[in-house]
């Protein structure tokens, strides 16, 4: 059991942040520099809409790109663009790249709902990031970034084997800001190398 109301989640509150989500892509970019203030980014299931605003304090010209099947409300960001979809659908793709023919950074805290099953949450993870992985690749610029979370479990590291061989570095974080009992990890990528199959 955790406590839903843990010390991230009121500070998130206090501070105006739409999830606690928030501190753990303020971390990673504070340790893996995914995007800075001309990337254009991509926010793959980004409802409520923390990474999007974390995200916003850094890039205020280029187009920010928020994804998700959960309307987001109240981002009040002129160059933050929010599409209602599906991000396994052609037509959710088609409708990104019309706001933005391509992006240095593509960001998915995208999960699948949990089952409470470990097994099964692991599986249908690996199965959402594997399709997160093809539409990433036909938007991401050569060199560019990707991160993203995934259930970890026994699949994860056929995974990384297979996403490895599209980027210079694959590492592997917890942040600080996930719970203790969660079985989330972050997958960072850096320097796409452009291949597509
Ligand atoms: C943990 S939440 C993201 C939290 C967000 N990063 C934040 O800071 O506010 C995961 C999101 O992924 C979305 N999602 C899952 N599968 C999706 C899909 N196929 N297409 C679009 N969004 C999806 C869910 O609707 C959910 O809102």
């Amino acid at each position: 059991m955790y406590n839903r109301k843990d010390a991230f989640y009121r500070k998130a509150k206090k501070e105006g942040y739409k999830s606690r989500a928030a501190y753990k892509l303020t971390e990673l970019n504070k340790k893996y520099g995914l995007y800075n203030p001309n990337s254009r980014v991509l926010d793959a299931g980004c409802a409520p809409g923390g990474w999007s605003q974390v995200v916003l304090e850094t890039v205020k010209k280029q187009p920010v790109v928020g994804v998700d099947l959960i309307q987001v409300e109240g981002m009040g960001y002129p160059n933050f663009h929010f599409i209602l979809g599906d991000l396994t659908s052609n037509e959710t793709l088609m409708k990104v790249l019309d706001i933005c023919p391509e992006f240095d950074t593509v960001l998915s805290d995208a999960a699948p709902n949990t089952s409470g099953t470990k097994l099964l949450d692991h599986v249908n993870s690996c199965e959402l990031v594997g399709l997160i992985f093809t539409f990433a690749k036909k938007v991401l610029r050569k060199n560019g970034n990707f991160c993203f979370k995934l259930f970890d479990g026994e699949d994860t590291q056929g995974l990384l084997k297979e996403i490895r061989r599209f980027f210079n570095m694959v590492k592997v974080i917890r942040p600080e800001a996930t719970r203790k009992s969660s079985f989330e990890i972050y997958v960072v990528c850096k320097g796409y190398t452009g291949e597509k199959e």
